[in-house]
């Protein structure tokens, strides 16, 4: 399985990956809390995801990238994430945050946030809402470390790609990239493999091939 990224076009996705489209869902303060599936799309050998965000036949490409001049240019950092994250150390756990791979699915608002829980995580409860806040967090912004045995505690994701909805507020976010997928260049360079990232599929974002936030 593999995902090209293609000069001023599509991603050329490659292996049989399967592909979904799920919506985010609130709780019933209003925090982002769990994700749905609504939609499995028949599973095919080869496909392309459109980018630029002006397809008609999204998420997949319908060449209207060619018609619009579609800017492309990607500025996504080929450094690792532990490079580039800041570290915020907590008694039981230990959180690094890479502010700009924030997509805005704000699972980690909840119970006064991710940084404040993990300041309490010697708190069993915090520690718990920390660990899964991170652990929803699409485009892995935030990656917990359990302080005991030094381990990186990561979601188990079968290799897919999820196309994210938030309806509540009529947000089409990323493409969410789960379980490892190679993400190469469109000058044949790869991407840090990680089991969570998130590409922008509006055509907005500073930091292509990766999501910024601008879709919001
Ligand atoms: S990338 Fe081809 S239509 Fe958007």
């Amino acid at each position: 399985m593999k995902i090209t990224v293609s000069k001023n076009g599509p991603y050329i996705v490659i292996g049989k990956v399967p592909l979904s489209t799920s919506e985010i869902c609130n709780d019933d303060e209003g925090y982002c809390r769990t994700w749905r599936e609504v939609k499995r799309y028949p599973l095919q050998e080869k496909y392309a995801l459109c980018r630029c965000g002006h397809s008609n036949n999204k998420p997949f490409c319908d060449g209207t990238h060619a018609k619009i001049h579609f800017e492309g240019t990607e500025a996504g950092d080929l450094e690792t994430f532990d490079k580039n994250a800041e570290v915020i150390p907590g008694p039981a756990l230990t959180l690094s945050d890479d502010k700009h791979l924030c997509v805005h699915a704000r699972f980690c608002m909840r119970a006064g946030g991710i940084w404040n829980l993990v300041e309490q995580s010697d708190d069993p409860e915090a520690r718990d809402i920390a660990i899964e806040e991170a652990c929803n967090c699409p485009s892995g912004r935030l990656v917990i470390k359990d302080n005991e045995n030094g381990k990186t505690i990561e979601p188990e994701l079968d290799k897919s790609i999820v196309v994210i909805e938030y309806p509540p507020r009529n947000e089409h976010g990323p493409l969410w990239v789960r379980g490892g997928i190679p993400i190469e260049s469109a000058d044949g360079k790869l991407y840090e493999i990680r089991n969570r990232v998130t590409l922008c599929r509006c055509g907005r974002s500073e930091n292509k091939p990766f999501c910024d936030g601008s879709h919001i």
